[in-house]
């Protein structure tokens, strides 16, 4: 008898049989981000943060939940190592804190480094592939100071970081990321507010897109010298709009700007070398200031793109140039309000494929679903989270099936932790953690993750 089949059906979590998904070279992993799991924010040096500031300041985020305990993975990063290697997981996606590796004097700073080259070792004693992010938004707070990613001077700031840490980290990474999600530090961090610095200006948001993009491209020269065997690539997040009415031209226009905005802004940058004029339509006089020949090395080539997928929009005019989020009824809705949609991931990525002549190897680098779990008689039936799971597996299937190439998938996150704005509240973990004691327990989730990669070893298909 199989695993699989001792699982009951419902909870069983794993792709189709035939998938290519099930090939020992399919790379099957948990993401965290340093933030969002460390804790230990004075530890050894380490500089204060855009978060550190954005949770200190009142009103700004859910129940003035701060990083400063989040998961004490800085002290516990052993035990949780273990856990990783326990799920069965072929590789594990972090991220480093810039504030925690490098001084006020632009040097190393050694105490942090270590704590890194330790976690990374012990990974590939267990045979985990480390794919290692550089800039998961933690701004070393100094640099806000001198206007963050509205300042040029950022983009070299953040190669000369990406030169030191790879050369002092070469050959123990698997795969350099250098940003996670640039959209969200962008648009979130300096128009929408929400996320740290809090800054709330329409304008800004393009030009700290641009400098975010072109610290990417500053910084792959140093990644490509330093640590030749590693892959370099970005992560990116992705959404998709449907029309509210989708009769109405001027809604089907709402969604399809949502789209420009959320995905082609900077995917053109990256994958076409510029911006759609179509964004300028949307935020018209916000053009960024894009020197000679940034363009050409925002767009050099990557190994894989990564790809971060969590929900659909709907999408309503707003009677002129724009659109507003409306609530579509009758949804399926995550402990975020995200609308579930897994069909809509497969949407995308087929559509990326269609759009882009020259796009890279696909990485799923995160996905996955919050759900208010509850520790009942120790176990914890996060029901909810394993069908998001199993459909969006089904999803990737269909879009691998459909000719895109996929290379691997990430579920975010390995346990519950800090999610920014709102905090302790929200848990995606396949884990369970609880904050008062810091104990892990698996989630039904994890355990059929777990179950599925244990199958797949053992080479049932
Ligand atoms: C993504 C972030 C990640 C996590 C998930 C839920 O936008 O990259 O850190 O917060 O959302």
């Amino acid at each position: 008898m199989t695993l699989s089949a001792l699982i009951k059906p419902s909870t069983q979590l794993a792709p189709p049989r035939n998938s290519p998904m099930w090939r020992p070279d399919f790379t099957w992993g948990v993401a965290t981000a340093a933030y969002q799991i460390e804790g230990a924010t004075r530890a050894d040096g380490r500089l204060p943060s855009i978060w550190d500031t954005y949770c200190a300041t009142p009103g700004k985020v859910l129940n003035g939940d701060t990083g400063d305990m989040a998961c004490d993975h800085y002290r516990r990063w052993a035990s949780d190592v273990d856990l990783i290697s326990d799920l069965g997981v072929d590789a594990y996606r972090l991220s480093i804190a810039w504030p925690r590796v490098i001084g006020l004097d632009g040097q190393l700073n050694h105490q942090g480094v270590d704590f890194y080259r330790r976690l990374l070792d012990r990974l590939a004693d267990l045979g985990v592939q480390r794919y290692v992010t550089l800039y998961h938004w933690d701004l070393p707070q100094h640099l806000e100071d001198r206007g963050g990613w509205l300042n040029r001077d950022t983009a070299y700031r953040f190669a000369d970081y990406a030169d030191k840490i790879s050369r002092a980290l070469q050959g123990r990474v698997t795969a350099w990321s250098t940003l996670n999600e640039p959209w969200c530090s962008a648009y979130l961090g300096y128009s929408h507010g929400r996320h740290a610095p809090g800054l709330r200006q329409p304008r800004y948001a393009p030009q700290a897109m641009h400098h975010l993009l072109l610290g990417h491209g500053l910084a792959q020269p140093a990644l490509k010298a330093n640590d030749p065997g590693a892959q370099r690539s970005i992560v990116v997040n992705i959404g998709r709009g449907m029309p509210e009415d989708p009769n109405s031209a001027a809604d089907r226009d709402a969604a399809h700007l949502f789209e420009v905005q959320q995905n082609a802004w900077v995917l053109d940058a990256l994958l076409e070398g510029r911006y759609p004029d179509e964004l300028f339509r949307l935020w018209p006089g916000t053009e960024p200031l894009v020197l000679e020949g940034d363009m050409a090395l925002i767009s050099q080539p990557l190994d894989h793109l990564g790809i971060n997928y969590y929900h659909r929009s709907t999408l309503r005019s707003d009677g002129a140039h724009g659109f507003v989020e409306v609530c579509r009824p009758g949804v399926e809705r995550s402990q975020m309000g995200w609308e579930v949609a897994p069909e809509a991931f497969t949407e995308l990525l087929v559509g990326f494929r269609q759009r882009y002549a020259n796009l890279p190897p696909i990485v799923i680098t995160e996905n996955g679903l919050a759900s208010a779990d509850m520790v009942v008689d120790g176990a914890i039936e996060d029901r909810q989270r394993v069908i998001y799971l199993q459909r969006h597996f089904a999803a990737v299937h269909d879009a691998m099936a459909a000719g895109v190439d996929v290379r691997g998938y990430f579920v975010w996150s390995l346990m519950d932790n800090f999610e920014w704005a709102y905090g302790y509240e929200r848990r995606f973990g396949l884990v369970h953690v609880d904050y008062g004691t810091q104990e892990r327990t698996l989630k039904r989730s994890a355990k059929g993750l777990q179950a599925f990669l244990r199958e797949r070893a053992a080479g049932i298909v």
